[in-house]
């Protein structure tokens, strides 16, 4: 297999475990987004890849080569690896213009090394800042350069952290999207860390979602938020109202309706996740598009409650219902949906969008 494989690597600082027999793969031509929240050992899990930490345990094969064995030495140096690189506090070359930094790594003599550079630099919209010095380009600029220097010496692996940080909400966007056709063209085998949720699904073929120095949970986008392992995968993907309950006939009652659920005895405790996009108002809109409906021969969860408040947030609202007994749910409602205070509505949950694990004390 070509593209990169890493295998039951694990990797401690001092006494401290940071990562814990973590392995994944990533063909050429897929983009694959290791997905955490801080600290949980995304970058040294890229700087073992790329050759600037010393492997402790494990094994990692580029091309299906081994370039590194854990406990035998450094393995092979990172500019031997055919590894691109960019991380999170990327620097250019501030005395060389744009196809400069560039074409700082490639054989300036191989034409058509220099006709993929003229290329990209149009494909990214870089094409008029090509004699430009690093300083007096944007930041989102600055961030496509950095990505072509690495691609420019046509890597096998390309190994990004966090290459959007710094990006404004509507740069990062644009940023984002060239970049995803950049390297679905190139072909490499990329490999890519945020903890950017709604990122990572959006680049993504596959997510590995990782916490405390071990990947939770691996699959497609929409495995992951449809069918998450546990609550901790549930809720990385966005907020969700939380319920407790005891299973009974085969259900769980819970202040949003009652959800079948399968695979737990009766009397079990469990904690019920429900998104906050899975929230629905009778008569309002069907269900969002591409979001397929299973309720087929099953009497969907409704309950009637009375608003607390709305607020909108632009493509969508932001709502809060009073629940019986003092709680509250929080419901995200497509469009400009803003009902009055005290006023009474249907709600029915999507029951895909409903998520029940057992409960741990
Ligand atoms: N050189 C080092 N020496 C000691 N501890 C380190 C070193 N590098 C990282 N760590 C620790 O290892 C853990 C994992 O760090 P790492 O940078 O891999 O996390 P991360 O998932 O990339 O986080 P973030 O999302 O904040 O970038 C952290 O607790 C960090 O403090
Ligand atoms: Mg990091």
């Amino acid at each position: 297999m070509t593209g990169i494989d890493l295998r039951d690597i694990s990797h401690a600082f001092g006494n401290t475990q940071v990562l814990d027999r973590v392995s994944l793969s990533v063909r050429p031509g897929e983009l694959v987004c290791l997905l955490g929240p801080s600290g949980c050992g995304k970058t040294t899990l890229l700087r073992l890849a790329a050759g600037l930490e010393e492997l402790q345990e494990g094994v990692i094969s580029i091309g299906g080569r081994s370039v590194a064995h854990g406990g035998k030495g450094p393995g092979l140096p990172p500019e031997r690896r055919g590894v691109g690189l960019m991380f999170q506090d990327f620097a250019l070359f501030p005395h060389l213009n744009v196809r400069e930094n560039i074409g700082f790594g490639t054989d300036t003599r191989d034409p058509a090394r220099q006709a993929w550079i003229d290329a990209a630099l149009l494909q990214m919209g870089l094409a008029d800042t090509a004699g430009m010095y690093p300083h007096t380009l944007s930041g989102g600029q600055q961030q496509r350069v950095a990505l072509l220097r690495a691609l420019a010496p046509a890597p096998s692996v390309l190994l990004l952290d966090e290459p959007f940080s710094g990006l404004d909400v509507g740069r990062r966007a644009q940023v984002r999207a060239d970049t995803l056709r950049l390297v679905k063209n190139s072909g490499v085998a990329t490999l890519m860390v945020t903890h950017d949720p709604e990122e990572a699904m959006f680049m993504a073929d596959r997510i590995h979602i990782m916490n405390a120095g071990r990947i939770v949970q691996g699959g497609s986008p929409t495995e992951l938020y449809f069918e998450p392992a546990d609550a901790f995968v549930t809720e990385f993907f966005g907020p969700v109202n939380r319920f407790h309950g005891a299973v009974s006939g085969g259900a769980v009652e819970t202040p949003l309706g009652r959800f079948t659920v399968s695979g737990f005895a009766d009397d079990t405790p469990v904690d019920v996740l429900i998104r906050v996009e899975g929230l629905r108002v009778a008569g309002y809109a069907d269900a969002p598009e591409g979001e397929p409906d299973d309720n087929a021969g099953r009497q969907p969860a409704s309950v009637t409650l009375e608003v607390e408040t709305a607020r909108p947030l632009g493509r969508s609202s932001y709502v809060v219902f009073k629940l019986a007994g003092g709680g509250r749910a929080i419901g995200r409602i497509p469009g400009m949906f803003l009902p009055a205070t005290g006023e009474r509505l249907e709600i029915a949950v999507n029951p895909r969008q409903a998520h029940v694990f057992s409960h741990h004390t």
